[in-house]
């Protein structure tokens, strides 16, 4: 259908490249989509370790890129790969700012430079397009760490004949990351002092990178249509909901889709037994390999087994989970958590592991295969955030018939719904108010019904034959890019 569309598709995580969540399971596939739609879609990322290690087949694209990084000159290397599909995907190389070992920070804290890292990688996208002369109409950058390119568009390239009828499209994935930095560092980034204001870039006496995305992109998206709601709003904005409110004709919410060739149980390339709604054995075996591989007594295997895999933050519901722990030991089910992240919630867990080693086993980590191991092998899985721009986990749970368990919030509540025991309607279980008896609750219900056999039979089918697949989403996303671009060739 669209066949002179280019789009330039920034993203500072893309699977399976890099990544420490959502967002790279997005950029990893929604560009494919995309390019089916007869779009010139060209990814790019930093070449963090992870992706070194990764020893993908790169060329290099471009020696010593000139980049200026406030007072200084920088130079980074280019290199090119393809995604599955075909589609370009550049590595943006510099030793210094990204050859460390993880990608934004330790679990103590975020580096010290991020602000100079993806003002590094922002300014490199855009020249390296004008460099080899990628004419691209739409510019779809995501998070804070992309959130000067935009600026960079209303400003210091307003002119730039090469740019001027690009647009940008700024896709917020979490109003919680705001890259905020000293108001000192807008030198560093590059950006005029002009817009060190409220309209501009300025937040607080500080600056955010995600402020500024905002302000200047185009158009913005979020993750899911009620999340593009809930964000407007004081209780979810984070205090950026009233900077929304000024722009709420261009914010838009378009729900992730899911990538099924990589979530699929009939073939997953990280599960041993595939398995389809017609015949479900597979899973069966599953769940009796993850019952042994985490060491959990054989009687789990017919117990229920509730699994969370999950960046453990606070948003996450980690202190939600933490106070009904025991209430589900007592219920004999299992719980399998993996998770990463905040220090705290890392010690935590782990504590509660070593309290009911009988019922819980937690693996603290970043592991893929697990992550898809315990989806196929769980029969619940748990999503209990205090916010959820959208979360993926509950929609592969679905697909991988794991019930998921979710508070209704955002994309959690767009995704997910209710079962009703009466009908047979619905594909999990929710909870709306955010307090641990309320979790438990949907827990205990999801018991009731997981000892009904034909009960949850049917609702295992129903969260099984739902379809998240991109193409919906992809369709709205390259509608929304010929909206923009429309509105960038009138000025
Ligand atoms: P978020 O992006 O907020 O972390 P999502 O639910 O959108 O949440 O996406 C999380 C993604 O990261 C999923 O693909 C999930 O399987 C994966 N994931 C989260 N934590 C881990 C972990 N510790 N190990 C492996 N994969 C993980
Ligand atoms: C973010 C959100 C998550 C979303 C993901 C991909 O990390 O926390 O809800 O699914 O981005 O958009």
């Amino acid at each position: 259908m669209t066949n002179d569309m280019k789009v330039w598709f920034l993203a500072s995580e893309v699977a399976p490249f890099a990544k420490t969540g959502g967002l790279a399971d997005v950029a990893g596939s929604l560009p494919n989509a995309i390019k089916k739609m007869g779009v010139d879609v060209r990814v790019a990322l930093p070449f963090y370790r992870m992706v070194k290690e990764g020893n993908f087949p790169t060329r290099k694209a471009l020696s010593r890129l000139e980049v200026p990084l406030g007072e200084r000159m920088l130079q980074g290397d280019v290199l090119e790969t393809a995604t599955t599909e075909g589609v370009p995907v550049y590595f943006f190389d510099r030793g210094d700012l990204f050859d460390r070992p993880n990608l934004y920070g330790t679990p103590e804290g975020d580096y010290r430079d991020n602000l100079e890292r993806f003002t590094f990688f922002s300014r490199a996208a855009l020249l390296f397009a004008r460099v080899v002369g990628f004419s691209f109409d739409i510019v779809h950058c995501h998070d804070w760490q992309t959130g000067l390119i935009p600026t960079y568009l209303k400003t210091i390239y307003r002119e730039d004949p090469f740019f001027s009828h690009t647009a940008s499209l700024f896709t917020v994935h979490n109003m919680g990351y705001q890259g905020i930095f000293p108001a000192a560092k807008l030198t560093t980034c590059g950006v005029p002092a002009t817009e060190l204001n409220p309209e501009g870039i300025e937040y607080w006496g500080k600056i955010s990178l995600l402020k500024a995305g905002i302000v200047y992109a185009d158009a913005m998206t979020t993750v899911s249509p009620r999340y593009s709601r809930e964000i407007q709003t004081p209780e979810f904005g984070m205090g950026m909901d009233s900077i929304l409110g000024k722009r709420s004709a261009d914010v838009y919410g378009i729900l992730n889709g899911a990538d099924y060739s990589s979530w699929n149980p009939a073939t997953d390339e990280h599960i041993t037994n595939h398995y389809s709604l017609d015949n479900m054995n597979g899973k069966k075996k599953c769940k009796a390999d993850l019952v042994k591989e985490l060491g959990l007594p054989q009687r789990f295997v017919d117990r229920p087994l509730l699994g969370m895999v999950s960046r453990l933050s606070a948003q996450k519901g980690c202190d939600l989970l933490a106070q009904i722990v025991e209430d589900i030991v007592r219920l004999d089910a299992g719980l399998v958590i993996l998770g990463a992240g905040e220090e705290t919630y890392q010690a935590l867990f782990l504590k509660l592991g070593k309290k009911y080693p009988e019922n819980v086993a937690v693996r603290i980590g970043f592991d893929e295969a697990l992550a898809h191991r315990i989806i196929t092998g769980a029969d619940m899985l748990l999503v209990p955030s205090q916010y959820e721009p959208c979360g993926l986990t509950q929609i592969y749970g679905l697909k991988y018939g794991t019930v998921p368990i979710v508070r209704a919030t955002g994309g959690l509540d767009d995704t997910v719904q209710a079962f009703d025991r009466n009908s047979g309607e619905g594909t999990g279980f929710k909870f709306v108010e955010y307090e641990p008896g309320a979790f438990l609750d949907q827990i205990k219900d999801a018991v009731k019904v997981f000892e009904d056999r034909p009960g949850w039979m049917k609702l295992v089918q129903n969260g099984m034959q739902a379809d998240f697949s991109w193409e919906k989403s992809a369709r709205e996303y390259v509608s929304l890019y010929e909206k923009v671009k429309a509105r960038a060739t009138e000025r």
